[in-house]
């Protein structure tokens, strides 16, 4: 034996549900104890009888006579008040019966359930509104170098423009998200919604759906009563389209489309919806390059670039870099319950030879991972020992395939390139802004072919 109790016995023992079954007659088979205590009456003298002669009222009867389940009617019997549902048992379109249960009010107290329901009910409203809106206003996007003055200055004036389209290019972790919030927060058409679609993530055969909405039965799947899309949910407010770049051929027309007209239909259905929204569209793609190359609609590429927002790589503004880090540990340090204190000289000398592949996202990574050491060390500060992890990241890597291999030696000689011309060749300086030792950039300059001797 399995070692489950039987049905019947589980139905009888459970606290404050009361629970009968009737033939197709309204005969009762089977009444639980804790019904019978209601009724007032022994288990064997309700069992067999006519459920008319127990309780004349019973919706039990009206569901076999209409074979249609009763949900949640309250209701009252020898004092107790509860919630209950009748629902008919079919097999082979057959009414075979009717199963009936009632819970108590005083054991599942309405007010407090629906009190609960209230707060749960705010929750997901809070959160929804969240994951709808924008968080980042101009000025938690920390840049004082003249390149980023002017960028946030511009922003903050095309954010005026209600109608704008605003184009954010930039390697990945160059602030285009804090942009394209900001701009929205900056605008009139703050206190509405904020949606970001990542073009990248959600598969090709979804996407038009998701942005453009769908009617019932449009596709296999397609829920009950249809979808509103991406554009719809956004309007009034700004939509911003992440990773355009990633966009398939056809959408790129389609989305076209939009931007001309202002108007679209969902899927299934002929009806024009319009809609007010600002877009945002964002990449860290050369959308210029991908255009000669036939990978994105020249057509499109003009209309996004009405105003176009390059964000600079942070090693092309490092002079932001202390300024960054001040600005972040706070939030690290909340974050990972932490109280490291600061960086300490040394190790921002290191930080500000790095060359930041992945930006200010990379730099929040580091400083977390070196948060962590430093308190794992009882370090108050971030030293040059709890960053010694930077160095490592620039070795080769040995198991790469061949095409990533070459294309990393590629990147490394670039770099290698440029930090010794910006360094006037001057091998001790490019080293310390490389971050590696003299020796490692004599090595490294050899494996490359670029001349060791002195210019
Ligand atoms: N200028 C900035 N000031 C303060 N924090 C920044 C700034 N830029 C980026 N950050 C931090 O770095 C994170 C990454 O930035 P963001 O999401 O804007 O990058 P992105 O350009 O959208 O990159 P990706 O292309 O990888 O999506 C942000 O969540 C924020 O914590
Ligand atoms: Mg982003």
């Amino acid at each position: 034996m399995s070692g489950l109790l039987p049905l019947q016995t589980l139905l009888d023992d459970i606290e404050g549900l009361s629970v009968i079954v009737v033939d197709a007659h309204g005969v009762v088979t089977f009444v639980n104890q804790t019904y019978s205590r209601v009724l007032g009456m022994a288990k064997e003298e309700v069992e067999g009888r006519y459920i008319g002669d127990i309780t004349p009222h019973s919706r039990t009867l009206i569901v076999l006579k209409t074979k249609k389940a009763i949900i949640g009617y309250d209701w009252s019997l020898n004092g107790y008040h509860m919630i209950g549902s009748a629902v008919p048992l079919v097999r082979d379109n057959q009414v075979l019966g009717c199963f009936a249960y009632s819970l108590f009010m005083d054991k599942w107290d309405a007010k407090d359930l629906v009190e609960n329901l209230m707060v749960e009910l705010n929750m997901y409203k809070q959160e929804v509104s969240q994951l709808y809106s924008a968080r980042y206003t101009f000025s938690d996007i920390v840049g004082n170098g003249r390149a980023m003055r002017e960028l946030k200055a511009l922003a903050a004036k095309a954010a005026t423009h209600p109608h704008l389209t605003v184009l954010l290019t930039g390697e990945s972790g160059t602030s285009k998200e804090l942009f394209a919030q900001a701009i929205h927060r900056a605008s009139v058409r703050a206190q509405l919604p904020f949606i970001r679609v990542n073009c990248a993530a959600i598969p090709e055969n979804l996407l038009e759906a998701e942005l453009f909405g769908y009617e019932e039965g449009a596709f296999t799947g397609a829920r009950k009563g249809g979808q509103p899309g991406k554009f719809e949910l956004a309007n009034g407010g700004t939509i911003f389209l992440d990773e355009i770049g990633e966009l398939s051929l056809s959408m790129q027309s389609k989305l076209l489309v939009f931007l001309q007209e202002k108007v679209f239909e969902r899927l299934g259905s002929h009806r024009p919806v319009r809609v007010n929204v600002r877009v945002v569209a964002a990449t860290n793609r050369n959308l210029e390059q991908m255009v000669s190359q036939g990978r994105f609609r020249e057509d499109l590429y003009y209309r996004l670039n009405v105003l176009a927002l390059e964000l600079p790589p942070l090693r092309e503004r490092r002079e932001d870099l202390p300024f960054l880090v001040h600005h972040l540990l706070p939030g690290i340090n909340t974050d990972l319950g932490t109280g490291v204190a600061g960086v300490a000289d040394s190790a921002m000398e290191l930080l500000m030879a790095h060359t930041w592949p992945g930006n200010v996202r990379e730099l929040v990574n580091v400083l977390e991972r070196a948060t962590v050491l430093a308190e794992m060390d009882g370090s108050p500060f971030i030293g040059r020992r709890q960053l010694a992890f930077l160095k490592v990241k620039e070795e080769p890597v040995s198991q790469a395939p061949d095409s990533l291999k070459a294309l990393l030696r590629d990147y490394e000689k670039q770099v290698l390139e440029k930090s010794l011309q910006e360094n006037d060749f001057n091998k001790t300086r490019a080293a310390r802004a490389l971050g590696i030792d003299l020796s490692s950039l004599y090595k490294k300059m050899r494996q490359h072919g670029i001349p060791t001797g002195p210019r």
